[in-house]
């Protein structure tokens, strides 16, 4: 927990940017389009302000990766070369792991099965190997992208059928050996329904387990921070002709999403970060193809549609886009949507097309990396642009098609969430069409308008959804022909609400200085606040800790909110560890709920410095406020529980049925003077000085 930096964590995953004592950038955990994500060095803590998500440095990594507290910690140990001694996991321990983390592991186990079989034996070497190597690719190359090899190979091994019949079954040998490695097959098969199980083997009808890349070369595809969550295995150009699809690819199950996934990611995050620009490519062998030239910011969307999972893995990292085809003019028209969300995530886009239907791969292999590398600064065009110079070339001459081409560039610059960069294209575009400005620029205003239409549809759509029946029923709007019925009688629908209204409110006050009382714990639970004798007469020194747990206990109060009352129990049981210190040790204590309701008590510092203030007024006397302030709060949530007696208490007596017991009267009215009594006393202790 002391090695790991917010800061140094969070910027594996996100581009952040100074913003006073804080950073911020754009959340990784919601669709941000502006940062609201805030990084806080000196609390070692982030969260973002929009979607509530953050935590310290094990707590963002549990959320980011979706891994458990004990793998977050590995990860961290890892990142920070700090060795954890760990036995090793047996057999029942590695099937008590959660699901999803037993998947990743037979993942990463088959990745380096795999490239074992490609670098260490024969087959992998004479087929695999020199197929990359055929194809241009270098050994680092390989190596960085971990890429392995699954041989056509198959083990016969002797089974009883349900009949007790011995029989003979021929598995996949990567099936064999990791059944054989304890690998169990649930996790090795794939369960479409539940998404269960990498799909790594594929159970055939005689109950057999094949290899699912068989025969195949193999692209494993890593998270953005390395974990293996599928991957790619290509035929081998032989085998290609024929009914074998080139590429098979990990089925859809709960920690692979195609979707979601940009190939490359995880190989080119830093580089994109530095450069302030992500290439995007559509293959695998383009990926690599680029690093080779010496270009590492580089991703691919394995040949599908860009989604917006995918746009906003890039956003985090940078604004700056360059789309790369090695189509002709109608592929870039079929993926305008593409580029279309993009610019509607707030980026800028750019474009690049190769020449004569080359892809990255095959450009990098007719010219050297330099050259790749000119090519590429020299050739990149705004989308934009490009878009209404290419539609222009169509349009020559047809004012038809050129009307249509204006509505097509308007609805494209009208994504685009800036309003001042739409400005600067509405005027460019003007400019190339030699239109008037004004004329699109109000065709642009229109379409926004419509767009925002839209969404509100949407939203309405949504939210006229059925609710849930015990949703709040509203307190109608019109009582025409009724006067309001005096309060305390209950009419269903109406005064009821209102009557709990009052309750929860009062309840909400009372959470609210429990609150009050748990912040100091944290800001300043340590910190000594006077002295109190011992069993021995002795004066020994407190702390706000003991102080207000020792109150709290004299007038036989518990804290009502479970996990405030949690913080302060811990409180009390750690406080004299060594070098104990309340905020931080609750911003790292292992329960994320804990750390964000401590986060966010010492970071909203706005109530406590006001009262700081009103009590270094009031107390001039006092060197230290913090004796008075502890007091002071502690007796404002006295008070908040005693009104709220009171109130009950008057609630009680206007009930009829009370006057026929006489002795249950005594017993109210004897307490209610007993409360004011209390009351009154509070007050004046909280107008006069504190006791300390
Ligand atoms: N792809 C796929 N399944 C296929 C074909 C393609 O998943 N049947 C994905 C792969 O991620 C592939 C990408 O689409 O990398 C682009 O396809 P293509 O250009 O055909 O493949 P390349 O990566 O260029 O592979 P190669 O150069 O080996 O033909
Ligand atoms: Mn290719």
């Amino acid at each position: 927990m002391d090695a790991a930096n917010i800061v140094d964590v969070v910027s594996d995953f996100v581009t952040l940017k100074r913003a006073g004592a804080n950073l911020k950038g754009l959340c990784p955990f919601h669709d941000d389009r502006t940062p609201s994500f805030i990084v806080s060095p000196a609390k070692n803590y982030c969260k973002c302000f929009a979607c509530g998500k953050g935590g310290n440095p094990v707590g963002f990594i549990m959320e980011h990766e979706q891994i458990s507290y004990p793998e977050a910690l590995r990860y961290l140990a890892k990142k920070y070369g700090i060795t954890i001694e760990e036995k090793e996991l047996t057999q029942e321990e590695v099937q008590r792991q959660d699901e999803r983390e037993s998947m990743f592991i037979v993942n990463q186990w088959a990745n380096e099965w795999f490239q074992h079989q490609l670098n260490d034996t024969p087959d992998g070497k004479a087929i695999g190997l020199a197929y990359f190597r055929g194809r241009g690719f270098r050994d680092d190359i390989i190596k960085k992208f971990q890429l392995g090899f699954c041989p056509d190979r198959s083990v016969e091994v002797e089974q009883t059928d349900e009949e007790g019949h011995p029989r003979r079954l021929r598995m996949g040998a990567m099936s064999y050996d990791a059944l054989k490695d304890g690998y169990q097959e649930k996790f090795l098969t794939n369960n479409s329904e539940t998404g269960m199980g990498t799909g790594l083997s594929i159970k055939n009808d005689k109950g057999a387990l094949r290899d699912r890349f068989w025969g195949r070369v193999i692209f494993p595809i890593f998270t953005m921070s390395g974990k293996v969550v599928g991957f790619g295995g290509r035929v081998l150009d032989a085998a290609t002709k024929g009914v074998n699809v080139k590429y098979q690819n990990s089925p859809e199950s709960v920690i692979y999403s195609k979707k979601k996934e940009l190939y490359g990611l995880f190989q080119a995050k830093q580089a994109i970060r530095k450069q302030d620009l992500c290439f995007l490519v559509e293959g695998y062998t383009d990926v690599m193809a680029m690093h080779q030239s010496g270009i590492e910011n580089v991703v691919a969307s394995s040949g599908t549609a860009l989604t917006d999972d995918q746009i906003r893995l890039i956003h985090r990292l940078t604004d700056n886009i360059t789309v790369i085809y090695d189509g002709d003019a109608a592929g870039i028209k079929a993926s305008q949507r593409g580029i279309d969300m993009l610019l509607a995530q707030g980026m800028n886009v750019r474009l690049l097309l190769l020449p004569d239907g080359d892809d990255p791969d095959s450009f990098a292999r007719k010219h050297n990396a330099s050259d790749f590398q000119k090519y590429l600064a020299e050739h990149q065009v705004d989308f934009i642009k490009f878009k209404t110079n290419l539609l222009m070339e169509e349009a020559q001459g047809d004012p038809n098609k050129k009307s249509q081409l204006i509505n097509n560039i308007v609805e494209t610059i009208a994504v685009i969430p800036n309003e001042i960069t739409r400005a600067v294209y509405v005027q460019e575009t003007a400019a190339t069409m030699q239109m008037q400005e004004r004329l699109i620029a109000s065709a642009v205003a229109k379409q926004v308008q419509a767009n925002y239409e839209e969404t509100l549809k949407q939203r309405e759509r949504i939210q006229q959804a059925p609710i849930s029946p015990d949703a709040p029923k509203e307190i109608p709007d019109s009582h025409e022909g009724l006067t309001p019925p005096p309060s305390d009688t209950p009419i269903e629908g109406y005064t009821a609400p209102l009557v709990q209204s009052n309750r929860d409110r009062d309840q909400q006050r009372l959470q609210n200085k429990e609150a009050e009382l748990v912040r100091l714990v944290l800001r300043y639970g340590e910190q000594i606040i006077g002295n109190l004798p011992d069993e021995q007469g002795q004066d020994q020194p407190i702390s706000v800790i003991e102080y207000i747990a020792a109150s709290l206990i004299q007038d036989e109060l518990t804290l009502a909110t479970p996990i405030h009352k949690t913080i302060l129990d811990l409180a009390v049981e750690h406080v004299h560890d060594e070098g104990f210190m309340a905020e931080k040790f609750f911003l790292n204590y292992p329960d994320p709920e804990i750390n964000a309701l401590t986060f966010d008590l010492v970071t909203d510092k706005e109530q406590l410095s006001r009262m700081h203030q009103k009590q270094s007024t009031q107390y001039t006397e006092k060197e230290n406020p913090l004796p008075s302030m502890t007091e002071h709060i502690l007796t404002d949530y006295k008070i908040e529980i005693v009104n709220k007696e009171s109130k009950q208490i008057l609630r009680e007596l206007q009930d009829p049925d009370l006057m026929k017991d006489a002795q249950r009267y005594l017993q109210v009215m004897t307490r209610y003077k007993e409360i004011k009594e209390i009351q009154k006393k509070l007050s004046q202790q909280q107008g006069g000085r504190a006791i300390v």
